[in-house]
């Protein structure tokens, strides 16, 4: 651990040697990133989910980089501890190694974040390479990569063919030459997870991918079941904060419905000869016009 307390990128490694499953969360806001850093998880992701679970898009693609910046600087201000990782959203370094740069470090510079994830292999190699370059470590994403879901055919499992697994395991191991710290495995088969984590050197992330990954992540809204939409089959809900936020909803409304709230006890007083001077001088007030 590092002076000011925060997880260190080398620790990661150790963990992995302690046979200690790394824990990953995304995280969106300050909340959140809090209450992270305070339930001691290694790694907050302020993934491009939150495309769905915040902004309430269809999907991940429209993310864009200033509200990624936005969600991210907050996120950092709560998670202290764990090391921060800012997803860059769809658009932010595909066109070029250079722009992918220029995004990373506004992650890092604007918003705090320790490092970056983005998603594939292939073209991303080499804005790997230049991110790692400018000194910005760079977290990998293969197998089921949502901004790529229309060119995988849809929101479904990857690797579950001798030629995909080995694609898949390739992919992997080329981020890692690349210079990945870790890679994030989506929506893989247990035993192709299995294989790309034994080896890489470099610790694995699962999600949907088995228990054998060096880590896990889930996307936050998941666990708390505070996401209404279709969850994929890998995901557990860990509570039900959506139903208790909506009853605690229900309950305020009724109350100020029913003149319930707020009660005696929410209310700041005046002493009584400041109340009676004030209601003096409203004697020459002109007529409600409230009609009471
Ligand atoms: O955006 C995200 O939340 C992610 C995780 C699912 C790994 O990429």
């Amino acid at each position: 651990m590092s002076e000011n307390g925060k997880l260190r990128l080398t620790e990661l490694g150790a963990l992995v040697e302690r046979s200690q499953p790394i824990v990953m969360v995304t995280a969106y806001d300050y909340p959140s990133g809090r209450l992270a850093d305070a339930a001691g998880v290694d790694l907050v992701l302020v993934g491009d989910s939150a495309a769905m679970t915040v902004l309430g898009h269809d999907s991940t693609v429209p993310a864009t980089m200033d509200e990624m910046v936005m969600l991210a600087r907050a996120t950092s201000r709560g998670a202290r501890r764990p090391l921060v990782i800012g997803d860059l959203p769809f658009g932010s370094y595909q066109v070029s190694d250079e722009e992918a740069v220029r995004n990373a470090i506004r992650f890092v510079k604007e918003a705090g974040m320790d490092a970056v994830k983005l998603e594939g292999a292939g073209p991303a190699l080499s804005r790997v390479r230049a991110i790692v370059g400018a000194g910005i470590p760079v977290m990998g994403h293969v197998g089921l990569t949502p901004q790529s879901a229309t060119m995988l055919g849809g929101y479904r499992a990857q690797g579950r063919t001798a030629g995909a697994a080995r694609r898949l395991l390739d992919e992997a191991l080329a981020l890692e030459e690349a210079g990945c710290f870790a890679v994030v495995l989506e929506a893989v088969p247990a035993p192709v997870a299995a294989a790309v984590t034994e080896a890489l050197e470099v610790p694995t992330l699962g999600i949907g991918s088995g228990r054998e990954c060096d880590g896990q992540v889930l996307v936050l809204h998941d666990i708390l079941g505070l996401y209404e939409g279709r969850s994929a089959r890998f995901v557990k809900r860990y509570a039900e904060i959506g139903a208790s936020i909506r009853d605690a909803l229900e309950r305020f409304a009724a109350e100020v419905r029913a003149g319930e709230f707020p009660a005696e006890e929410h209310t700041y007083s005046i002493p009584d000869d400041e109340l009676a001077a004030f209601e003096g001088g409203l004697a020459d007030r002109p007529p409600s016009r409230r009609g009471r």
